[in-house]
């Protein structure tokens, strides 16, 4: 069975890489163009293609080569910041990329395709436990170019009958996030806190989010290769945590006495956010098996031998 995992040299890519590379059988191919990836990332043996999605012809020579029983779609621009500084290079990676990977999955038979999406489709909701029908206002050009290709996925599955799962993904964290990623605000404090510097925490440090450990991402897309055909599904712990919360929690395990800067509230920033996690349990059988306090050790863990290294 082989499996095309697009942005596999990234954080949330190279996680999925070593769940599956648990299962023997698979053989696993990644496309890249390291934009924000790392080649060590990917490990020796997988066949790694450092190309750009948005090129059809070199995706195309991919699928022709490779042709891949499964595509895990992971690949994209992930910065709400620079979408909204440059909504065209936001869109023409999120949207046409994605389209171009749709179109040759199409067309060399692929048996299902898995997307990662984003809890920024919702943008600012009435309840804040969200649930996956819950109407989407994206308040960013990030939420709508993750959205859109939602769209595009199941109108391929209507026209074309390609299987799909949707995964939207809560705030991810754990080892190998950027520290210069805007939304990685646990690899930011981490990397202050042991640094002994200020970060700084946008508003008033109130706003919510629902953190969600990325080995466990890893799993649910494992997961989505056999269940939850033809589904939208939340990946996230159904908690939220202030911003404030957890800059206490990282000061804590890292042993910090620094205090954070308080700087205004940026555009496209969601108030509060929880993912109601009750389809992901019933659907893939998906629950987190880390709680925060777990992901957080393990991540500070991590980051402690990279500083030591
Ligand atoms: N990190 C989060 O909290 C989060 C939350 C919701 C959804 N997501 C989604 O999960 C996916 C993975 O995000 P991540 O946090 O691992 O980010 P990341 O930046 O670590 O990974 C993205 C990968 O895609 C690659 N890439 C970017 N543009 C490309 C292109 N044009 N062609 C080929 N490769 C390209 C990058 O080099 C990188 O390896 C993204 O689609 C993102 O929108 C992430």
């Amino acid at each position: 069975m082989k499996i095309l995992i697009t942005g596999g040299a990234g954080f949330i890519g190279s996680h999925i890489v070593d769940e599956l590379l648990q299962e023997k059988t698979y053989e696993l191919v990644v496309v890249d163009n390291l934009l924000t990836g790392n080649k060590k990332n990917i490990p020796p043996n997988v066949t790694f293609y450092p190309i750009d999605i948005t090129n059809q012809q070199e995706v195309e020579r991919v699928f022709e080569i490779e042709m891949p029983d499964y595509v895990i779609h992971q690949a994209g621009q992930v910065d709400v910041a620079t979408s909204i500084q440059n909504p065209l290079h936001d869109a023409s990676i999120n949207i046409l990329g994605t389209i171009s990977l749709l179109s040759n999955s199409q067309k060399y038979s692929v048996k299902k395709f898995i997307y990662a999406s984003s809890c920024a489709v919702y943008g600012e909701t009435k309840n804040s436990n969200i649930l996956e029908n819950t109407k989407t206002f994206p308040l960013s050009f990030y939420g709508i170019s993750k959205y859109t290709p939602e769209q595009y996925i199941a109108l391929y599955n209507k026209i074309y009958g390609l299987p799909y799962t949707i995964l939207r993904y809560a705030n991810v964290y754990g080892p190998r996030q950027r520290i210069k990623a805007e939304g990685g605000v646990v690899a930011i404090f981490i990397h202050h806190l042991l640094n002994e510097k200020s970060p700084q925490i946008f508003g008033d440090g109130m706003q919510t989010r629902d953190f969600v450990y990325v080995k466990d991402v890893a799993k649910a897309n494992h997961l989505a290769l056999f269940k939850g055909d033809n589904h939208v599904i939340n990946i996230g712990s159904n908690n939220q945590t202030t911003i404030n919360d957890l800059y206490s929690l990282i000061k804590d395990y890292t042993s910090s006495s620094v205090s954070p800067i308080y700087k205004a509230k940026r555009d496209g920033d969601i108030r509060n956010s929880q993912l109601d996690n009750t389809r992901a349990k019933q659907i893939l059988g998906w629950k987190p098996a880390y709680t925060l306090e777990e992901g957080l050790r393990e991540t500070i863990k991590y980051y402690k031998s990279q500083k030591a290294g």
